[in-house]
């Protein structure tokens, strides 16, 4: 039986490659479609309901099951042999301009996969073998409304036969779990979301229902929603504004007007932001889906919403039922906020003990550096204690109010500042891993400032010009942003830290530094192993009673923001990882799967630090190099990283001090042509001038300059 759908698989796989030879092949792909649908259950809610403790071996939803906990109970590899845990398979999805950020999922011995592109992998979680490939065939001009670099994709949702997927150009995307080929495909915007955006989020499916947000609320106009699609249609079954529209016009739902009220100035010609763009959780027990909602937009709360209050929902977790569409209950973490202090970050249900009486609860560790624990019910606040030291905007949560009690010192409008936890926040979405025996949840955070100022032209002018493309803070940038830098002071150090987290006393049971300040998610076994990969290439195991360090294996990319998950096949455990590609030795994004003794190794290539090459002799004035600098930092350095400026955005493209002679030859070309649109670099035909691409130019060269004496002093 075995031997026979393996050859189903390799009969299957050239079918998606062969689009002209579909239906001479069909017979035979429906013959293997269903041996394969023999092995491969159809997941339902049931399933997915029960799955952590009656098939531990499956990870079937983004955060294993509804829960989200991601907690595993498999043992297989534990404490004691975990020294022999190895490479099983590696595979190639991605390439080196890409975040692998996608939490794999398994079903039956199937592994659906993303990259950044949206482009799905069906693949043999035994050993990484192709089934089909699902290629949505992104539009990439849409990498320019990306905050965070040209591509990325948390993963997939598997549910009543379907794979969906979120795409990058903002599309949701039924296919055949079994043969991969598509069933719809909707296109998730509407006007009244104001600007087009991304998805990067992983859809959740239940009840029927497949559920999606969106992103990009730096890229200009942006106003969030959610949207529930019938799993089977793809038609819509209801839709859920997070930020009011123009208040002359009919307010969408009655939970609109209400959030009007709470708004300031003519908040909705910027769009306000609000988007969900990655954590949705639905919860059985009340029938309800729980939506993360992201950050306002522009960032300052005196820009986007003048004389405003709270700016409902920003930064809240709302309760939607999920038969009308209708709100529940709603939190809001961070009330008017401005700070970019998102509350997207993954949601964990579960149970905790208060007081003798078991409560259902919703665990989120939002950016802003406090831990919420919510009763499910009605949304009362529990408990929301300070999970880092770090946190410099408010003194602590006023349980009375349920309010944060902002610092009156840290006010960057007034004064601007170095302020903790950065605009990345203190945890971003790199997943959490919840014990509910123990009341321990493992995550990573870090404590990281920003310096907090509000846009020059703002202060100046007191108007804000809102870009189409490229981040549109509000906080300034460029040759002003170093000088308030520079008289401000130097930035507090950094540190990341991994640890077991008691919500309800806000203490640690154990503690531990990390080397790299960005790192990626954790999952944690009753093997009593907590996995967690590392920004500096070091994927780790722990022991989850201490911390201490029991296993390390060395990669030649990163792990920067990646995920980590665990699942069995014909009683194997593996452990399987997603590292980002390095594009100094030509990696593209890969998946790894570790077993006990596996054999499987990758290339180890040694890294040359890249020094600077020749470079234009061009003279150019202090106003081009200037003026170069603003825009450089405003249009480029989202992906092509700051300059002499703090930016913990992942660097994802090319280092553009690096620049050949031959390369700066065709800039032209690449920026305003489009030449090198399909890589992942946008085209900036309509934002930026000839003349203003060489002043960009100027600022490079200048920098180049400058990075080349300091390689040459060393
Ligand atoms: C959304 C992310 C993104 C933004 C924003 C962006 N780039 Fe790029 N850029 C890339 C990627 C990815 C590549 C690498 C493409 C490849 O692999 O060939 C790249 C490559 C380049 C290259 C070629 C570099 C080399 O050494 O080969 C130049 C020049 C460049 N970008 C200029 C710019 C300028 C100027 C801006 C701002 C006006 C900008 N980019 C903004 C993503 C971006």
């Amino acid at each position: 039986m075995s031997t026979m759908i393996s050859r189903a698989k390799r009969i299957l796989a050239p079918i998606k490659h062969l689009a002209a030879a579909t239906t001479v092949l069909l017979g035979l792909g429906s013959i293997a479609a269903s041996l394969y649908a023999a092995e491969a259950r159809i997941v339902d809610d049931q399933r997915i309901i029960n799955a952590a403790q009656q098939e531990p071996g499956n990870w079937l939803s983004y955060g294993q099951t509804y829960k989200e906990q991601r907690f595993s109970q498999l043992t297989q590899i534990n404490k004691d042999n975990v020294s022999t845990l190895n490479l099983a398979w590696s595979k190639q999805i991605g390439d080196y301009n890409m975040r692998m950020q996608g939490t794999p999922l398994v079903v039956d011995g199937v592994m659906y996969v993303t990259n950044g592109w949206s482009v799905i992998y069906a693949l043999d979680a035994t050993n990484g073998e192709e089934i089909w490939i699902y290629d949505p065939e992104v539009d990439r001009s849409y990498a320019r409304l990306s905050c965070c670099g040209p591509a990325h994709n948390r993963g997939v949702a598997v549910y009543d036969g379907k794979v969906f997927v979120g795409t990058f150009d903002g599309r949701l995307i039924a296919v055949d779990a079994n043969t991969g080929e598509e069933v719809w495909d909707v296109d998730t915007f509407i006007p009244e979301g104001l600007g087009r955006f991304n998805i990067t989020g992983a859809p959740r499916a239940a009840a029927g229902k497949v559920f999606i947000g969106q992103g990009s609320s730096e890229s200009g106009h942006r106003r969030g929603y959610v949207t529930a699609y019938d799993a089977d249609t793809g038609g819509v079954a209801w839709r859920f504004f997070l930020v009011p529209g123009d208040p002359s016009k009919p307010f969408e739902h009655p939970e609109m007007e209400m959030a009007a009220q709470t708004w300031g100035g003519e908040w909705w010609k910027y769009g306000g932001g609000g988007t969900a763009w990655n954590s949705l959780v639905y919860d059985e027990e009340f029938n309800s889906l729980y939506i993360g909602v992201g950050n306002g937009a522009p960032w300052p709360r005196e820009i986007r919403s003048p004389g405003g209050g709270d700016d409902l929902f920003l930064s809240s977790i709302i309760s939607v039922d999920v038969a009308s569409g209708r709100m529940n209950w709603y939190y809001q973490t961070t009330p008017g906020d401005n700070w970019d202090y998102s509350s997207a970050m993954d949601m964990t249900i579960g149970e905790i003990e208060f007081g003798g009486e078991m409560r259902k609860v919703l665990l989120q560790a939002p950016k802003n550096g406090f831990f919420y624990v919510l009763d499910r019910n009605d949304g009362e606040l529990l408990r929301a204690l300070p999970y880092t030291d770090g946190i410099d905007w408010a003194e602590r949560i006023d349980m009375e109010t349920g309010r944060p009690v902002e610092n009156p010192d840290v006010v960057y409008e007034v004064k601007p500042q170095w302020i903790m936890p950065a605009n990345g926040g203190a945890h971003n979405w790199e997943p959490q891993s919840w014990d509910n025996d123990l009341g321990l949840m493992y995550f990573y955070y870090h404590d990281i400032a920003n310096f907090y100022s509000l846009d020059e032209g703002f202060v100046e002018t007191g108007e804000y010009e809102i870009r189409e493309r490229g981040l549109s803070p509000g906080w300034g940038e460029g040759e002003y942003r170093r000088r308030l830098i520079a008289e401000a002071g130097p930035q507090p150090d950094s540190q990341a830290y991994i640890g077991a987290f008691d919500p309800v006393t806000g203490s640690y049971k154990w503690r531990q530094p990390l080397e790299t300040e960005i790192n990626g998610g954790v999952v944690a076994t009753k093997g009593e192993l907590l996995f967690h990969p590392e920004g500096n290439g070091d994927f780790t195991a722990r022991d989850t009673n201490t911390g201490e360090v029991l296993w390390q294996y060395k990669v030649p990319g990163t792990f920067r923001s990646t995920s980590v998950m665990t699942y069995s096949v014909n009683d194997t455990q593996y452990v399987a990882t997603l590292m980002n590609g390095n594009r100094a030795i030509d990696l593209g994004g890969t998946v790894l799967a570790f077993k006990l003794n596996g054999e499987a190794s990758l290339p180890m290539p040694e890294i040359a630090e890249a020094t600077v090459p020749e470079l234009p002799t061009t003279e150019f004035t202090g106003e081009q190099i200037s003026s170069g600098d603003t825009l450089y930092h405003s249009q480029c350095a989202s992906c092509h990283g700051g300059i002499g400026i703090a930016n913990e955005v992942a660097i994802v493209a090319p280092n553009l001090r690096l620049m050949t002679l031959q390369t700066h030859a065709e800039m032209e070309n690449i920026v305003i042509g489009g030449s090198r649109a399909q890589q992942g670099m946008p085209d900036f035909e309509e934002a930026i001038t000839r003349n203003q691409l060489e002043t960009i130019r100027a600022f490079l060269v200048t920098q180049a300059r400058q990075l080349q004496q300091f390689q040459q002093s060393r």
